[in-house]
């Protein structure tokens, strides 16, 4: 059901690869609400992705950006607030890549230069996209800006490897650059730490299928799913959430709250 919550609004979305990608339901979920929207990706995934039948499916203009080019990102900045006809209300940052993962080493073997890639792909592009839009005045005031993290910012989950430190870069540099965009722009930011969802690089993660099935029995309420991410995100991005900034919002069904559940010990 839509409630127009973002009529007249203009958001940008990275993200979208196939229709299993969380940035795919969002930027759906936004359109829906009365958004006009631009969709972004990397160069590559224009290639292997499904970015261009979104594209016509929700009239939104594609235009490619290496998330971690400060030069892609200018260039994106400055052709969505010409296409969309005017300064931003909301962006959502949905981006992780870690070639460590990807190739299967362990985390007591990593390669060192691949984990400072996964550091700049999946947390410090957050600081250059923030950065970029701030010097060049493109957010609307009470903007909203948002990313996608992971409850292993916090607690260990092995498998989860660098990422996890991807994760918690990440949430930090929420909070401190929401800090600063508060104060000179007030604009909003925060991160969403979304349960396992099936996805391309979630299911990237050593035995997912184990990862995603324990956290949806000890989650009183059962995983979140990427279309109900999307709903949370429409919220967060629209007026109704004005002041809240700077946090990590779980989003996980109440995972991050347990400590045991019975359901997933087997105990009656
Ligand atoms: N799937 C999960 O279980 C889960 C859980 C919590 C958080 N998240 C987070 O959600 C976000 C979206 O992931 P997803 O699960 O939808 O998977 P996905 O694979 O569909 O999306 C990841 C996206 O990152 C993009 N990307 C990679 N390198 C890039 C670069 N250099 N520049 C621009 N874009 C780049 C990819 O092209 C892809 O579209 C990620 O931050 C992920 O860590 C996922």
């Amino acid at each position: 059901m839509a409630y127009n919550l973002l009529k007249g609004k203009r958001g940008i979305i990275f993200g979208a690869l196939d229709e299993q990608s969380i940035a795919w339901k969002v930027a759906e979920h936004c359109v829906a609400e009365g958004a006009s929207i631009a969709l972004t990706n990397a160069p590559v995934a224009m290639r292997f992705g499904k970015i261009q039948e979104l594209g016509e499916k929700l009239n939104a203009e594609i235009i490619p950006a290496d998330a971690t080019s400060t030069d892609d990102l200018n260039a994106l900045i400055e052709q969505s607030v010409e296409v969309l006809g005017g300064k931003i209300d909301f962006v959502l940052h949905s981006i992780g890549m870690s070639l460590n993962v990807r190739k299967k080493r362990e985390y007591t073997n990593l390669k060192h230069d691949w984990m400072l890639k996964t550091l700049d792909i999946s947390a410090v592009s957050f600081h250059k996209l923030m950065q970029c839009l701030m010097e060049k005045d493109a957010m609307n005031e009470w903007g909203s800006v948002l990313a996608l993290s992971y409850i292993a910012a916090q607690r260990v989950f092995p498998d989860y490897s660098e990422m996890a430190e991807a994760k918690a870069l990440l949430e930090s540099i929420g909070r401190s650059f929401g800090y600063h965009f508060g104060v000179k722009k007030k604009v909003r930011v925060n991160t969403i730490s979304q349960s396992p969802t099936w996805t391309t690089a979630g299911s990237g993660v050593k035995g997912f299928q184990q990862f995603f099935d324990y956290a949806d029995e000890m989650s009183p309420l059962g995983n979140a799913t990427a279309e109900e991410c999307a709903d949370y995100c429409v919220m967060l991005f629209s007026d109704l959430t004005k002041k809240v900034t700077m946090q990590n919002l779980f989003h996980d069904g109440g995972y991050s709250s347990m400590g045991i559940n019975p359901a997933a010990m087997k105990i009656d």
